[in-house]
């Protein structure tokens, strides 16, 4: 463990309290670092939209086999992550092994479709081709029109809501100090990261610093511009509605297709709700909700399961996330000494938060960036120059 040189300050400072930077503050307290978090709303960020699929397996896409080995090895430690959180927190995070069933309306979609379990094969992946009928009869609410689609068994869910507040009562319980204000600036002092000045003045200092502000981490002020993550926001729009009892069981796994080009899923919880998404947009920091967005999530639903309609439409929402030039993560040290990143996880911020938290306490208590994560570390972004040196690994990952 490195020792605080400061010495009312905290070994690790987390700027951002979202599931990553609670999820690396949580893994930090417990090896022993005095850990501190500064946001202004901890526990919101993202997760607070987001739907929770687990879906390494259906969210695979072409060029971003590297991105597979990351997003499978977190959704292998989801289970027992879920466990020690819930035993940490006396909170359930919703982990249910649901599965997923990914399905085609029309001979595009199938095609399309077809190509991705092919690519799931080579990749080692397990996926089951259904054709119409098979499906309809795992799930009958779907409409007649679905012409095939793939059953994996491992793609499960979470509740990122249930999530996000069990991370926050892990880490008041583990001693994590909370700020409940926005960091402003970083504070450098003799070449390195020393901490951050947050809005109402505070300063804090700390031998190390994670940014973990999601969409925000590029906008800190302070960052020396070799270590400004290239990360910026995509929104995505997405629906809650409500089950009825009597409607009950409405769906009973993650749904999901592409649609006119647009993913869609529906993922139903166990109390009901049932999660329609997502948009993706690119319009900066915009997260107002609107009608052509719930216009085109409802009717791609009814396309696929009619009786959607008769649904109660609880909630609205936009969030944002944080995309990276090849939508894989940030993870580790930055060209500035003392900062790290841990930003950028895109459309598996949910997915890749066991991985994310086990991976920052490494490389908090041993300056050693797991080699799970080498492939993401920020440097493959940074002008040669910049570069921190890191292994070389190997483009070939087990799936
Ligand atoms: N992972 C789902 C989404 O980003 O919409």
């Amino acid at each position: 463990m490195r020792s605080s040189r400061n010495g009312n300050g905290s070994d690790v400072l987390v700027i951002g309290g979202g599931i990553i930077g609670l999820v690396t503050a949580w893994r930090a307290a417990q090896r022993g670092l005095r850990t501190t978090v500064a946001d202004p709303g901890p526990g919101g960020g993202a997760a607070r939209v987001a739907a929770g699929m687990l879906a390494a397996v259906t969210e695979l896409h072409y060029g971003e086999q590297l991105l597979l080995g990351l997003n499978v090895a977190s959704a292998a430690r989801y289970p027992a992550f879920a466990e020690e959180l819930t035993a940490a927190s006396g909170q359930d995070i919703g982990f249910r092994a649901c599965g997923t069933l990914a399905v085609a309306l029309d001979s595009d979609d199938r095609a399309h479709l077809r190509e991705l379990h092919a690519l799931q094969q080579r990749s080692g992946l397990r996926s089951e081709w259904l054709t119409g009928r098979e499906c309809r009869r795992l799930e009958p609410m779907l409409a007649p029109a679905v012409r095939g689609g793939l059953r994996v068994d491992g793609d499960h869910q979470v509740d990122p809501r249930r999530l996000a507040a069990a991370l926050l009562t892990a880490c008041e319980r583990a001693g994590v100090v909370l700020h409940r204000d926005r960091a402003e600036r970083l504070t450098v002092s003799g070449g390195r990261a020393a901490g951050a000045v947050l809005a109402d003045g505070t300063e804090l200092a700390a031998d190390q610093v994670v940014l973990a502000a999601g969409s925000l981490s590029g906008r800190l002020a302070g960052l020396p511009d070799e270590a400004v993550p290239p990360v910026r926001p995509v929104k995505g729009q997405v629906l809650r509605l409500t089950v009825p009892p009597a409607y009950a069981p409405f769906l009973s796994r993650t749904v999901r297709a592409v649609v006119r080009g647009s993913h869609l899923y529906l993922v139903p919880r166990e109390n009901g709700e049932l999660v329609v998404g997502a948009t993706s947009e690119e319009l900066g920091w915009d997260t107002t909700v609107t009608a052509g967005g719930v216009y085109e999530l409802l009717r791609d639903a009814h396309e696929l399961v009619p009786g959607i309609t008769e649904l109660p439409l609880t909630e609205t929402r936009a969030g944002l996330r944080p995309a990276s030039p090849d939508n894989a993560p940030l993870l580790g040290p930055t060209a500035l000494p003392g900062l790290l990143l841990a930003t950028g996880h895109h459309r598996n911020g949910v997915l890749l938060t066991p991985v994310t938290g086990d991976v920052m306490a490494e490389v908090l208590t041993s300056g050693e960036l797991p080699e799970v994560a080498r492939p993401f570390a920020p440097g493959r972004f940074a002008p040669a120059a910049a570069r921190v040196p890191a292994a070389p690994v190997s483009q070939e990952q087990p799936a």
